[in-house]
């Protein structure tokens, strides 16, 4: 596996940029939700800091739960296999959901989490938000309903996205040059 250091990383989105664009974001849910309760479904690991960050801008009432997939065994490609680590949801018969993820890479994660969904409840609305939409890679035909930014091919670390477990706290997303 490549070594990676913290020094080789180059910048895509500095922390403000972040900022903003989860900011403008929360804008359109909080008008399209208006006062409607909405589970905020957090795909662990990657989007922890990406679910808590857009959380705090969001004014209807929420309710927020936490699953773990894991789709990257090591390295920088995508398994294609999704690995459900740990799924156990509450009853959301009847409620809106938005799953929120870090990015959309091939779109196997985010094909097997709304299949989940819809396969175990009948909720009112089934939404997906991500932070990241890498749309060059995809091999599932699936889309975002919500995203912040479309990105390149490249391999991105920080603000929640790893490479072998390592960069999730860095606060900026970077990139490793192939
Ligand atoms: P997909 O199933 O191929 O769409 O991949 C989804 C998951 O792979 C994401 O939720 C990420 O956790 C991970 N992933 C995809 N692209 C990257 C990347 O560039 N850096 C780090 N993790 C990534
Ligand atoms: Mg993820």
């Amino acid at each position: 596996m490549q070594q990676i250091s913290k020094e080789n990383l180059k910048v895509l989105y500095q922390e403000q940029e972040i900022q903003k664009g989860i900011a403008d974001l929360a804008l359109k849910l909080n008008a399209d939700f208006k006062d409607e309760e909405v589970y905020l479904i957090c795909v662990l690991k990657g989007s922890v800091m990406f679910t808590v960050d857009l959380a705090k801008h969001l004014t209807m009432p929420v309710k927020m739960e936490f699953i773990r997939l894991s789709s990257y065994g090591s390295g920088m490609t995508s398994s294609g296999k999704v690995n459900a680590v740990d799924i156990s949801l509450p009853d959301l018969n009847g409620k809106n959901v938005l799953i929120v993820e870090d990015i959309i890479d091939t779109g196997h994660t985010a094909r097997f989490l709304v299949d989940f969904i819809n396969h175990n409840f009948k909720v009112k609305t089934l939404k997906f938000c991500s932070l990241l939409d890498k749309k060059i890679k995809r091999e599932v035909d699936i889309d975002a309903d919500y995203y912040c930014f479309e990105v390149d091919d490249k391999f991105l670390v920080g603000y929640g996205l790893d490479y072998d477990g390592c960069f999730r706290n860095i606060p900026y997303i970077g990139y490793i040059e192939n």
